[in-house]
């Protein structure tokens, strides 16, 4: 829609701001004049009764010019490179790693070297865990940050982060770092300024008299750390006054009511843009927006304000993709790629959770019927958008699928969920894993898991028994939840330490700025004689690294698996095996996974279900060949073994 008085406006400030109507200064105006009325309308429905809503505005407009300008010349290449491959991020040629910087190699000047080692492994995209300054002992692994534009010294400095990016960019990789959007650290300078009264910045957080409204919100906001950081409200008595604390105490949550907010976060989002990042993850979007009366999580206004920093970001830095950290339900997380006039114009990636917790579930008891009921929502994701899919990250695992894909089962809910977290803890007599239950919550029993990919696999137990039956079957569901999450669609992210056979690291108990986290347990320091075994041929370093390599060799061969919106669950009429089809055109590859510690015999029908009649089959994973038989014959997948097999001619 043609908003006169707004393009005028816009067109005042842009020659004010001397930008020639030529070139990419011209590309900018046309982008910022096609996205302006949609960032006025999402920018009106947040913040039309501000007093200082107007001025603001005209803020926001300069922070879009200043960082269009502030844009390298290599960056907006680039930017058009990508325009010219659409949803660049759909390809199955992408696949990342998540790494702390510190514990993977120490500082951001060593973290070059260490590119081959990756790109051997088939990783050509990196998600730098947070850099910048963050208080040490309240950290938060990096996500209470004092300073968004200060790299933290422990790893280097800022012009590290742009060296790294120089020789990621050169080696045609991919960048992603955090915008940790919901809260400060309380030793921000904003937060600092709150603290001494400066009515300006008391206005930047969520701070009170007295406990009249913390009660309020209290009542309805559910607790994220409720072993460690009960309540959300921490008293500060610097400022005398109770603080809006969801995560830990010292983590300031942003008032995003205040546009001012917004404007400075959105100033540093385009920052980061600028440094090079090509996916830009959003921690915890779910929680920007707080009403009293509600759970503060997943509310409409903290969709308009992704919504809102997407326009923006189109604007400016049209290359740069964002993925939103939201680990919330699956009908919620289908959300945040926009829902209305707004579908795949919000978030262009988000984490399936659901699917991750799934994976566990099936590996647990054997059995994939609550993971192919709960298919029906994630199903939902509209084309363009994709997903990360991983089995472990820094974080815990939630079991935050449906109760009632749990009871399409036939299970019952609460005891299902209990069985999981017994069986992750080693609590369940004869768990083969070693984990632990997080963030217990005494009042409802819900409970998190930590643990590495490994750990909860069975290696650990299988390695202190030295039980080599033990060891071989702990390997093979590392390798076969690898696979799964590698060719269920979206963009495979592995987690540093898991190609490479690491177990829990208990170390962090000896640590007071991280003991009360058992997320640390599966957050390992990198030894590199251990990394070493992975080019020996035998070592079990060696077997996870070359089986997750040959994984995303094949992903990238196969281009069947760029996420086209194209998968079909199937049900090969076996309860302990999961399948789909991934079709693109005339290509077809059949994914099936085997759940079970034992050997599953699928007849053919499930193939011929499909409309496929005699047809050859190549097994890329097995490296065989089949032929679609008669229904006495079968297809044999070994116990915690997996075929992908092609139709070929
Ligand atoms: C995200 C991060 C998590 C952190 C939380 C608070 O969920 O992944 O590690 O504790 O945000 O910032």
């Amino acid at each position: 829609m043609y908003n006169f008085s707004l393009h005028q406006r816009i067109s005042r400030i842009c020659t004010q701001e001397k930008l020639s109507l030529s070139g990419d200064d011209l590309q900018f105006y046309t982008r910022l004049c096609s996205n302006a009325t949609a960032i006025d309308s999402l920018y009106q429905s947040l913040y039309s009764n501000h007093l200082m809503a107007d001025a603001l505005f005209e803020k926001l407009l300069l922070t879009l010019i200043h960082n269009h300008q502030n844009r390298s010349a290599a960056l907006r290449k680039r930017d058009l490179d990508k325009a010219s491959k659409g949803a660049w991020f759909l390809s199955n040629e992408i696949a990342g790693m998540s790494l702390y910087v510190d514990r993977f190699c120490g500082t951001l000047k060593q973290l070059p070297e260490k590119l081959s080692y990756l790109e051997s492994l088939g990783v050509n995209f990196l998600h730098l865990m947070p850099v910048f300054e963050s208080p040490e002992g309240e950290s938060d692994g990096g996500y209470a940050v004092s300073n968004f534009r200060k790299v933290d010294e422990r790893f280097g400095t800022l012009e590290h982060l742009r060296i790294v990016q120089q020789k990621m960019l050169d080696k045609n990789m991919y960048l992603m770092l955090d915008i940790v959007l919901n809260h400060t650290s309380h030793h921000h300078e904003w937060a600092v300024k709150a603290k001494k009264g400066d009515p300006i910045y008391q206005e930047y957080f969520y701070m009170y008299d007295d406990r009249t409204i913390p009660d309020q919100f209290d009542a309805t906001m559910p607790e994220i750390f409720p072993e460690t950081a009960p309540g959300s409200f921490t008293w500060c008595k610097e400022a005398n006054k109770w603080v809006m604390t969801v995560f830990h105490q010292y983590q300031w949550d942003l008032n995003y009511t205040n546009p001012a907010v917004l404007i400075d976060m959105l100033d540093t989002i385009l920052f980061y843009a600028n440094l090079g990042i090509d996916i830009l993850r959003i921690d915890a979007p779910a929680f920007i927006w707080k009403q009293l009366g509600t759970t503060c999580q997943n509310l409409p206004q903290a969709h308009d304000i992704l919504r809102l920093i997407r326009q923006c970001v189109q604007v400016s830095a049209p290359g740069m993709a964002l993925l939103g950290e939201a680990i919330v339900a699956p009908k919620e997380i289908m959300k945040y790629f926009g829902t209305d006039l707004y579908t795949a114009r919000e978030c262009d990636v988000a984490y399936n959770a659901t699917q991750m917790a799934l994976q566990w579930d099936a590996l647990a008891t054997g059995d994939t019927r609550v993971m192919l009921a709960a298919q029906q929502d994630l199903l939902q994701k509209p084309y363009g958008c994709t997903w990360i899919s991983y089995t472990r990250c820094h974080d815990d695992i939630g079991l935050g699928f449906e109760d009632s894909s749990i009871a399409a089962a036939g299970f019952n809910a609460y005891e299902h969920r209990k069985f999981l977290k017994d069986y992750y803890s080693g609590v369940h007599p004869g768990s083969p894993a070693s984990g632990a239950l997080f963030s217990v919550n005494p009042k409802t029993q819900d409970a998190r898991i930590s643990g590495s990919l490994a750990s909860l696999c069975g290696l650990e137990k299988a390695l202190e028994s030295k039980n080599t039956s033990l060891i071989d079957i702990a390997v093979k569901k590392i390798l076969l939840m690898q696979a799964q999450s590698f060719f269920v669609g979206g963009i495979p992210m592995l987690f540093y330490g898991d190609e490479a056979a690491y177990t829990n690291d208990y170390s962090y108990l000896n640590d007071p700025g991280k003991s009360y986290d058992n997320r640390w347990m599966h957050r390992p320091l990198i030894n590199w004689e251990k990394n070493q075994k992975t080019t020996e041929v035998g070592t079990i370093e060696h077997r996870i690294f070359s089986g997750t390599q040959k994984l995303l060799k094949l992903r990238k061969q196969l281009p069947v698996t760029a996420d086209h919106k194209n998968i079909h669950w199937i049900t090969p009429h076996n309860i302990h095996v999961s399948g789909f089809i991934r079709s693109l055109g005339d290509e077809h590859l059949y994914c099936l996974f085997n759940y079970s510690n034992k050997a599953a015999y699928l007849t053919w029908y499930a193939f011929k279900e499909q409309g496929f009649g005699i047809k050859n089959l190549y097994d890329h994973w097995n490296e065989k060949r089949h032929l679609v038989g008669a229904d006495y014959e079968y297809l044999i997948v070994e116990p915690y073994s997996f075929c992908l097999l092609e139709t070929v001619v």
